[in-house]
């Protein structure tokens, strides 16, 4: 543990896709850290084991069943949350949905999967917590799980990047709209973190895994304790003073796609040779 003991036992949490992958590599490091938990999901299957893992590691936990597509569903899990924990002061956007697919075959049906899942989803969860925040003067944090594709855009995926461009968006909308009434906004921007539900849709095979190491400079993926640890961060009161911001966390990956001389990390020694003189 990197933190002190009890850093988030102040904090009441809903941690939206809590049950599985990063959302629940969150809810452990929470909890661990002292924070009671909601976490909140379609499937309750899925909710019910999470919960038990959870409990039986001593952390308080409650589970929600809730698609976040419906804002109907939504204002019910806020009333289930608040009748079991009396309140809750921080919110966790963490659900999504994305599939690679060629973007002149999509339809209809697949882009409202994604976009009313990342986009319309963390609004929709977003503004009834800040209502009710705001109604009974709680003092509050929203962390919502952007990507380094909020602001590069990216082929293939482009319902998902287009979504969480708006997801930060709203974030830095709401850090100035909201930060005068006590609830601040941040986000997380991550690379690749190995997570089933990531990879099993959008990573799919070794061949294409390797030429994403391969081009992070770190040489690595990210582990799940390493985005727990920040977003543990970003949410306890030595970051209160943190609104607005996104903090991204992918080994260098975006920057590294970017510039644009760093091809040449590809190069051989002889092949490099080639530059290794002075043109007069
Ligand atoms: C093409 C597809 C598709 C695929 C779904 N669709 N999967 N199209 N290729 N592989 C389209 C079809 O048009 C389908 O309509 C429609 O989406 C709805 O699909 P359903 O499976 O019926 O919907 P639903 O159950 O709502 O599923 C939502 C989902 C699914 C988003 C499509 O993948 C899901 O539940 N994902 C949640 C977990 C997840 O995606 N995790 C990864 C997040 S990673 P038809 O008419 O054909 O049924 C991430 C960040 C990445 O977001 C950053 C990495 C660096």
């Amino acid at each position: 543990m990197m933190f002190r003991d009890n850093l988030l036992k102040d904090r009441t949490i809903i941690i939206t896709g809590g049950s599985t992958g990063l959302g629940h590599a969150m809810a452990e490091k929470f909890g661990l850290l002292g924070a009671k938990l909601a976490i909140v999901s379609r499937n309750e299957e899925n909710l019910k084991a999470a919960e038990k893992k959870l409990r039986k590691i001593g952390i308080e936990c409650e589970h929600s069943v809730c698609n976040i597509r419906d804002f109907e569903q939504i204002s019910r899990s806020i009333n289930e949350v608040v009748s079991s924990f009396g309140s809750f002061n921080v919110l966790i956007n963490n659900a999504a949905g994305n599939f690679v697919s060629p973007s002149e075959n999509l339809t209809a049906k697949g882009i409202d999967a994604i976009v009313d899942t990342v986009l319309k989803g963390t609004i929709y969860f977003s503004t009834q917590a800040g209502k009710y925040w705001i109604e009974n003067h709680i003092k509050a944090s929203i962390l919502s799980i952007a990507a380094t594709y909020s602001w590069t855009g990216s082929g293939y995926v482009m319902p998902s990047a287009a979504a969480k461009a708006g997801v930060l968006a709203m974030t830095r909308s709401l850090a100035a709209e909201w930060g005068p009434k006590g609830i601040k906004s941040v986000a997380i921007a991550p690379g690749p973190f190995p997570t089933k539900g990531a990879w099993d849709r959008l990573v799919v095979d070794s061949r294409y895994e390797d030429m994403l190491k391969k081009r992070n400079p770190l040489g690595r993926f990210g582990n799940l304790d390493e985005i727990s640890d920040l977003a543990a961060y970003l949410i306890s009161p030595g970051a209160d003073y943190i609104n607005g911001e996104v903090v991204t966390i992918d080994g260098g990956e975006w920057l590294n796609a970017g510039g644009e001389f760093n091809i040449l990390g590809n190069l051989s020694p002889e092949e490099m040779a080639v530059f290794n003189r002075r043109v007069k």
